[in-house]
């Protein structure tokens, strides 16, 4: 017998049903030839899966290319097993996967160097490290997208809080270069923002809490150049959260010096339990390994458990599917909310440039509604009512829905907000777009 043959056999493309199971399945509303639930999804969020599915096939193409970058960097540090071993203490005794996921990071990542570690405890630690690791008393930063998001405050030292080492702290000044009216960069202002004291210019990729557009890698490309011509010494840092995968190329492809995120965002591919990364030029990431860990210690030490360590490698191989899967997330939210005359940021069909889809619903009542809509609706916790509260780093109240298994991980399906005008939900994540397609749902019935 052939090996088609025996498939075919075993594994008939349709299950059909018994006459008498039938009449019992659609009874209870159920497909009669695949028992599927004839009602899976409600007839506004079935309408716009209708409309996207060019482009979702366009985003199953960018997942093939980004998990072919990944696929070659993994073969290239020759990733075995033994790499998953981790290790304990000091971590000096580590098998070689510590080094070989640094050195797949910064490949796929297009840059010299990396480090990837779970001592990183979320992307505000990791953007911290890389700035603390260029800026010296008396430099300046300079913001060119805006405001930096929420968390960045405190670090910054533009938030009045206690004097506990912020920059401005320890005598770093800091400028920031609004945005245009549209959202987007203002590139006349950009074009005049740069002094010989610019020190490091800070490019937030991702919208963060805020009502603008993400920036595209070639808008990301323009704005290095426009900085680079006005001061050649000017660093150039990269917040890349929510950015990694949601185009064929990253910052340092086109001239970021650094760059930095968080392990439960894309590149954790929704398993990473904890971590984050900095990449760049190798004499950079070598100074924010020193901010991490301490001056002399740098890349060469720090222990991983085994079973964190297999999750990191792991997580990095599922993220261009997952950021995938968000993106079409993100498509079907704004194509549904949309429909309902509800703003939403980016607007339906419009290009992606982060894994965030923003919907402004206008008072307090309705984005607390649609966040306790999405916790109801998730594997974890669905029986939390989610509050806004205070968050440590956040300035204003917060709500989060967050029915994740990895505490905070807004790679899985979330959504959260801060409670200020235009109150404003930030939607992220899902392993498959269908998470939402059910979701929203949820959503329409109480919002
Ligand atoms: C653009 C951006 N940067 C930085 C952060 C901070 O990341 P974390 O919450 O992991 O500290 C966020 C969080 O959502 C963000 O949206």
């Amino acid at each position: 017998m052939s090996l088609s043959c025996s498939v075919a056999t075993r594994y008939p493309s349709v299950y059909p049903l018994r006459r008498s199971s039938c009449a019992a399945v659609l009874s209870a509303g159920c497909h009669p030839t695949t028992g599927y639930s004839a009602q899976l999804f409600v007839p506004e969020v079935v309408k716009a899966v209708d409309s996207l599915y060019s482009d979702f096939r366009q985003i199953d193409n960018l997942v093939a290319h980004n998990a072919t970058r990944v696929l070659k960097a993994f073969q290239n540090a020759r990733v075995g097993s033994h790499h998953f071993g981790g290790s304990t203490g000091y971590g000096h005794d580590e098998g070689g996967g510590r080094e070989a996921l640094d050195n797949i990071f910064a490949e796929v990542f297009g840059a010299e160097a990396a480090i990837v570690r779970s001592q990183f405890f979320s992307g505000t630690h990791a953007i911290t490290c890389a700035l603390f690791a260029i800026l010296r008393p008396g430099d300046e930063l300079l913001a060119v997208a805006g405001a930096p998001y929420d968390t960045l405050e405190e670090v910054i030292g533009i938030r009045n809080s206690p004097r506990i080492g912020s920059l401005k702290d320890f005598g770093v000044s800091y400028r920031e270069v609004p945005l245009s009216i549209d959202g987007g960069l203002n590139w006349d202002a950009l074009a005049n923002a740069v002094t010989p004291q610019t020190k490091c210019s800070f490019i937030q990729r991702s919208c963060g809490y805020a009502w603008r557009k993400s920036l595209s890698i070639l808008e990301i490309q323009r704005a290095i150049e426009i900085i680079k011509m006005q001061n050649p010494d000017c660093m150039v840092i990269v917040d890349n959260c929510y950015g990694e995968f949601v185009e064929a190329y990253e910052p340092p492809m086109v001239g970021a010096d650094l760059i930095a995120g968080s392990l439960i965002k894309n590149p954790g591919g929704t398993i990473a339990p904890c971590g984050g990364y900095v990449a760049g030029r190798k004499s950079l990431v070598e100074m924010a390994a020193a901010r991490l860990s301490a001056p002399g210690l740098g890349v060469d030490c720090g222990s991983t458990p085994g079973d964190v360590m297999r999750l990191l490698f792991q997580g990095l191989f599922l993220s261009p599917q997952m950021v995938g899967e968000a993106i079409k997330g993100g498509l079907l939210i704004a194509e549904v909310m949309a429909s309902k005359g509800l703003k939403v940021q980016p607007l339906p069909r419009h290009p992606r440039h982060d894994t965030v889809q923003a919907v402004q619903l206008g008072c307090r009542e309705r984005l607390i509604a649609f966040c306790e809509a999405v916790q109801r609706s998730s594997h974890i916790g669905s029986f939390i009512k989610p509050t806004a509260g205070c968050t440590p780093g956040y300035a204003s109240e917060v709500i989060f829905a967050d029915g994740t298994f990895i505490d905070g991980s807004t790679s899985e399906l979330s959504c959260d907000g801060p409670l200020r005008e235009p109150f404003t939900v930030f939607c992220q994540g899902g392993t498959h777009w269908t998470q939402w397609a059910f979701v929203l749902g949820k959503v329409l019935e109480t919002i």
